[in-house]
């Protein structure tokens, strides 16, 4: 079986003071985590949409969702984790108790405030993570990332054509997931803080998939202009 795994747990400190998180803040008619939720439940391989939030915020959540998507029984929301490698795995549990885990469930893990992933990323997701266990979503480096060991010298300038930025969905067999994260020491789970990263660091190849330049994260304020520009775009 296969889920969407919406991870909506943080506080978005980087979006400065706003009065809720910045996966409830709308962009145009409706709210960011709407956007997102709608584009995993239109596609029928979702046995569920699970949706995991700050535990304060579970009750907004739900009545959010009820408002902008009346028919959500597809839709769970559930508390999310102090981190966000902990907030997949409470996801993950409730999959265990609800339904049971086997070598074929799949989660296909999102970004609550990426609502502008398309359905042919989740549906290369899907296809990928069924196939090969691990799949992240990537694109080409454009700028050139420099690196330093200190913050104030340069110390290298890896080669730009190996190097990838991450978006999400990050797409994974949970049993496996579940195996390699209670498997880590506290000092791993605080290096691997990326889920593929962990795939990668006990040796399991992570499958690639094309992202896109406009799957952006809303992170900063200006994110959010840029978020309105592209609906305003798409509705053209
Ligand atoms: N996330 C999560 N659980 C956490 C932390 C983050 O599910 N404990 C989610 C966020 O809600 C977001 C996604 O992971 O949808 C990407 O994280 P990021 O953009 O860093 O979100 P925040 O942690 O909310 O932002 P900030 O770092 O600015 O506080």
């Amino acid at each position: 079986m296969i889920y969407a795994v919406i991870a909506a747990g943080g506080i978005g400190s980087r979006m400065g003071n706003m009065d809720k998180p910045k996966q409830y803040l709308m962009i145009k008619d409706k709210p960011i985590i709407v956007h997102t939720v709608e584009k995993f439940y239109v596609n029928s391989s979702f046995k569920k949409v699970l949706i995991l939030c700050p535990d304060q915020w579970v009750n907004y959540t739900k009545e959010v969702l009820e408002k902008y998507l009346p028919k959500n029984e597809k839709v769970a929301v559930l508390k999310g984790g102090s981190t966000r490698n902990e907030t997949i795995m409470n996801a993950v549990k409730y999959i265990e108790e609800t339904d049971g885990l086997d070598d074929e469930t799949i989660i296909v893990t999102h970004d609550a405030v990426r609502p502008f992933v398309s359905a042919r990323i989740i549906e290369e997701n899907i296809e990928a993570a069924i196939k090969f266990g691990a799949t992240d979503t990537v694109i080409p480096a454009t700028d050139t990332i420099v690196e330093s060991q200190d913050g104030k010298v340069l110390s290298s300038i890896p080669d730009r054509s190996k190097l990838y930025q991450g978006q999400t969905p990050q797409s994974f067999k949970a049993k496996t997931l579940k195996e390699l994260y209670y498997s880590l020491t506290e000092e791993e789970k605080n290096i691997l803080t990326d889920a593929c990263k962990i795939f990668s660091m006990k040796g399991y190849d992570v499958h690639m998939i094309d992202g896109e330049v406009h799957n952006i994260k809303i992170t900063y304020p200006y994110d959010l202009r840029v978020a309105k520009a592209l609906l305003d775009e798409e509705e053209k």
